[in-house]
């Protein structure tokens, strides 16, 4: 059996060395551009270059190296479309949107970025408290690394809320979905953290309208993918004060270039897409199973519904 593996970066040895480990029957190709690829049984990839178009329509199946697949599927028209697409399922990576997403929640509702500033003001001020109440937490997406947000925020006890294309069930979780719920949802999100896909329906969800119908002072987590904003709009809602804050880990350019207005205001805190990394070794394991399942013709998670985008 032959991979054909894709890295932007280059460092492959370590993905080979971990597919020597976890899938040893296999052969590990490197594909470079402009070089003649002998014939693979599947692709590993995240964001392939256009120029491995052919190569990718010849494989029996494509993974990804993420839980987002838009990188892909930007190709998707050149896609034969009996071609399966496999992104990762949590992988390691729910436990970190856990940690990063609760972070910044208690971080707001402490108002721990407000005493940094005092502090590095050198302001002794204790500041009235936020309450829980007025708190909810409202997450778009409640897939396999929304569900697992919303755990890690349950203890807190913050009113928890959440959006999804299809009807879910959560304990003391208040579920909304399509077009009427979202109107809701937003209007009750005292913190609004990104989950989604980037497919054409979410893109740019978080607008001037749709940020507007959060309540004033609320705050904006996103995690998933910077076209899920209309980055002017969130400028100008946080100038106007309406929006308090926000935590940006992915943007429209990554990465963010040193020009953009984000960088100057205060109230932006940014990351550089590392909400949730992709681990290799669990990334590595995860793919060796789910091809091992294909060659026995099992039915194998994380299939994306070309039509839906995710
Ligand atoms: P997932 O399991 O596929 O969950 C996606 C959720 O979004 C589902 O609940 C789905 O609803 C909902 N959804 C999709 N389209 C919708 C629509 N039009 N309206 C309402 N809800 C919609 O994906 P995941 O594994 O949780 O990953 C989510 C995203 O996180 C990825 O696509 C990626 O962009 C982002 N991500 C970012 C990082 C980072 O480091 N920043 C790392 C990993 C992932 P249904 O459940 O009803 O289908
Ligand atoms: C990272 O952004 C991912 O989608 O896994």
């Amino acid at each position: 059996m032959r991979i054909l593996l894709h890295r932007a970066d280059g460092k492959t040895e370590p993905w080979i060395k971990d597919f020597a480990k976890y899938l040893p029957e296999a052969e590990i190709e490197i594909w470079h551009a402009g070089e003649k690829n002998q014939a693979c049984d599947y692709a590993v990839v995240w964001a392939p270059p256009e120029a491995m178009l052919p190569e990718l329509s010849t494989v029996k199946a494509i993974f990804v190296t993420g839980a987002g697949v838009d990188a892909l599927l930007k190709f998707s028209d050149a896609l034969p479309p009996h071609i399966p697409i496999i992104r990762l399922e949590d992988a390691g990576m729910a436990v970190q949107m856990a940690e990063y997403v609760t972070h910044s929640v208690l971080r707001y509702f402490r108002r721990f970025d407000e005493y940094e500033a005092q502090a590095r003001a050198g302001t002794w001020a204790p500041l009235p408290q936020h309450h829980k109440e007025d708190f909810a937490v409202g997450v778009l997406g409640m897939g396999v690394l929304g569900t697992r947000v919303l755990a890690a925020l349950a203890p807190f006890g913050f009113p928890l809320r959440s959006w999804s294309r299809t009807e879910k069930s959560m304990p003391g979780v208040q579920t909304f979905t399509g077009a009427d719920g979202l109107d809701t949802f937003l209007r009750g999100s005292r913190v609004l953290v990104c989950m989604l896909p980037l497919t054409p329906d979410t893109s740019n969800i978080m607008d001037r309208t749709n940020m507007s119908k959060l309540p004033a002072g609320a705050y904006i987590i996103n995690v998933a993918r910077g076209a899920h904003i209309a980055e002017p709009d969130l400028l100008t809602l946080i100038k106007s004060g309406h929006i308090a804050a926000a935590t940006l880990d992915v943007f429209r350019n990554e990465p963010l270039p040193a020009q953009h207005p984000f960088w100057q205001e205060p109230r932006i805190t940014i990351t550089p897409h590392i909400s949730a990394l992709t681990l290799r070794r669990e990334s590595v394991q995860q793919i060796a199973a789910n091809i091992r399942k294909t060659e026995a013709g099992e039915q194998v998670a994380g299939v994306v519904n070309r039509t839906l985008g995710y």
